[in-house]
């Protein structure tokens, strides 16, 4: 068979990696694939922070001469956001190429338009390192659970933030002071925010419950809070009661429709997923026929994510000669297939909770936070009340409830907050089981 020839858009982490993947590992590849791959055109901005010796390949500052070389099959896109990723990716397909990509946000955002445009064209784009780094997952929901219906994923999807929490734990250290050590580290951006404030774990959940659920793409329904407004006392109390905080994304498939939602969440001590720790990333599906799944691995990093894009880029390979009609559907269901279930706002959903609140440390206060509790509805699980420090008049008071419905919990927190015995905000931390669903 003739080899194939593929073109490389971005040499960063990512590509370098995956060039140095082909390279060391091109006999097991090719005896999978079927034929040689190699690599012909790799394109980056800059080309002098390049950082392969020898490679054996042409390497330019010319993307669009990749995606419209005639020799090329297949274009693997590792620059990024938003543009010029899009207009690249879109000319590659109509120029008749493959496209692997690492990019979520051109997925969650432009996934919908990229997977019309491939389909007319008879082309395959694939996308399984834009999720969890190297675990995967998108093969593992797309193929390996396909005789199921699929309950529930709740993932650790972002490992800057999941690092952070970790830290935060171990240390007894507060946010601003564990992320400042995660830049310093390299593990979090100079502008930290997609990261911290759940944007990354966002644009993966909307892949991920795309293809579990069988519904388009709908990054901009996702309900999505980050971990900056964490503190150290929460995870501590969190600790106290049994459970431990992380930052999950959580979608469900209930009654109402489906849940999408990227927010801290409490989750027993003894979990799995819990346990969890530093930069690492984990998912767990729930399913009818198979039950509980969970995938842990790397999520990031330069070889972990290369592994993912080789993968695809032996999938496509391989399904070259397939008719498009018999080939694995982009968003796991058939195209005419997909489904129109409504994605609840996140005021519909049901969570138990943890509240924080500071008293005033005087007769009647927690009589009437419960009162404002009982007539919602709200039933409590478990209360934590410290004695005052020497010379303090107000305590903090942490509540477990049981599972009601967001609504209703909103409500009961405004009245909260209007007592004159309690001061400021009242947090407010979703619990979850993980039991089955
Ligand atoms: N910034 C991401 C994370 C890595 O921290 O998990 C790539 O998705």
């Amino acid at each position: 068979m003739q080899p194939v020839k593929i073109g490389i858009l971005g040499l960063g982490t990512v590509g370098t990696g995956t060039c140095e993947v082909l390279h060391t590992n091109a006999r097991e590849i090719s005896r999978r694939a079927g034929r040689d791959i190699i690599i012909s055109h790799a394109a980056t901005r800059t080309l002098s922070n390049v950082k392969l010796s020898n490679p054996g390949f042409k390497i330019s500052d010319n993307a669009q001469a990749v995606v419209d070389d005639p020799e090329i099959s297949v274009v693997i896109e590792l620059i990024g956001g938003d543009q010029p990723a899009l207009d690249l990716v879109l000319s590659a397909i109509a120029n008749g190429k493959h496209v692997v990509t690492a990019n979520k946000a051109l997925i969650a955002l432009h996934g919908n338009e990229i997977f019309q445009a491939a389909q007319q064209q008879g082309v395959m784009v694939a996308f399984e390192a834009a999720v969890a780094g190297g675990i995967p997952i998108i093969k593992a929901i797309r193929e390996g659970l396909a005789a199921n219906h699929i309950k529930s994923i709740v993932g650790i999807i972002n490992g800057t933030g999941n690092y952070i929490m970790t830290q935060m734990r171990d240390l007894g250290a507060p946010f601003k002071e564990v992320l400042a050590d995660a830049q310093a580290l390299g593990y979090a951006e100079a502008d930290p925010t997609f990261d911290v404030e759940g944007v990354d774990a966002a644009h993966k959940l909307t892949i991920l419950a795309s293809i579990a659920f069988g519904i388009p793409l709908q990054f901009d329904r996702v309900y999505t809070e980050g971990i900056s407004a964490i503190t150290r006392e929460d995870i501590g109390f969190a600790e106290e009661l049994g459970y431990r905080i992380k930052h999950l994304g959580i979608a469900r498939h209930s009654a109402d429709g489906i849940e999408l939602r990227v927010h801290p969440v409490l989750i027993p001590q003894r979990s799995l997923i819990a346990n969890v720790n530093g930069v690492m990333n984990a998912v767990l599906v729930d399913a009818d026929a198979v039950g509980q799944t969970m995938y842990y691995g790397a999520g990031a990093g330069a070889l972990p994510t290369a592994s993912a894009v080789v993968a695809d880029l032996v999938d496509v390979v391989r399904s070259l000669t397939a008719d498009p009609e018999n080939r694995v559907p982009h968003l796991a269901f058939q195209a005419n297939a997909l489904s129109d279930l409504p994605v609840m706002p996140i005021e519909q959903i049901e969570t138990a909770y943890y509240l924080r609140m500071l008293a005033d440390d005087k007769p009647g206060v927690m009589s009437q936070v419960t009162g404002i509790l009982g007539t919602a509805g709200i039933s409590i699980e478990a209360v934590l009340q410290k004695e005052p420090a020497a010379n303090q008049t107000q305590i903090p008071v942490i509540m477990l409830t049981h599972t009601v419905k967001e609504t209703q919990m909103n409500k009961a927190i405004e009245e909260i907050e209007a007592l004159p015995g309690i001061s400021g905000n009242v947090t407010r931390i979703r619990v979850e089981t993980l039991d089955h669903d």
